[in-house]
């Protein structure tokens, strides 16, 4: 049985190594099938509330580093840290969605400059907060 399980969790780290970077996926040993649910790049539709839901998870939590218009300008990051431009086209740890949404969920290793947000902002907030940098970033 021990031995059954070990296996198991070799076969499905395997597997999520072959996957390409940028897809976010969840493997599920379910009985003997071995169910992929490929997350979605965004749940939550841009829309007018969504953007507007996350300017205030941004003025509340993001604004200090990464500045009014999220271009890293922010008037209290901590001395040395250089927070990143929100607005522009460089992404150092990924453009996707779903990639901004795990630095957001993760932090950055290993001085956490950018913390871990993970149980201060909801998963649905932090959707919200890509939304609206997105369309920031359009404008
Ligand atoms: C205490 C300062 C600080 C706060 C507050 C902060 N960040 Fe950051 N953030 C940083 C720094 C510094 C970096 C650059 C990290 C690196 O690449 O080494 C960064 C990087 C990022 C990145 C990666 C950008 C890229 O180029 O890939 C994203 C996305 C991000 N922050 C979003 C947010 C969001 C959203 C919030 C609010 C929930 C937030 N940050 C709050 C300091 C901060």
């Amino acid at each position: 049985m021990m031995r059954a399980a070990l296996v198991l969790v070799a076969f499905t780290a395997t597997f999520t190594l072959c996957v390409p970077t940028g897809t976010s996926v969840v493997a599920a040993a379910n009985g003997s099938a071995l169910e992929v649910v490929e997350l979605q790049d965004n749940p939550i539709e841009m829309s007018d509330e969504s953007i507007r839901a996350g300017r205030q998870v941004y003025g509340r939590f993001c604004r200090s580093c990464h500045g009014l218009r999220a271009d890293g300008a922010g008037m209290t990051a901590p001395p040395g840290s250089m927070p990143a431009n929100l607005v522009d086209d460089e992404w150092d740890h990924g453009s996707t969605d779903a990639e901004i949404f795990t630095v957001i969920k993760e932090g950055v290793a290993p001085k956490f400059d950018m913390d871990a947000w993970d149980g201060r902002v909801s998963d649905d907030d932090i959707w919200h907060v890509i939304n609206f940098l997105r369309d920031l970033a359009s404008e």
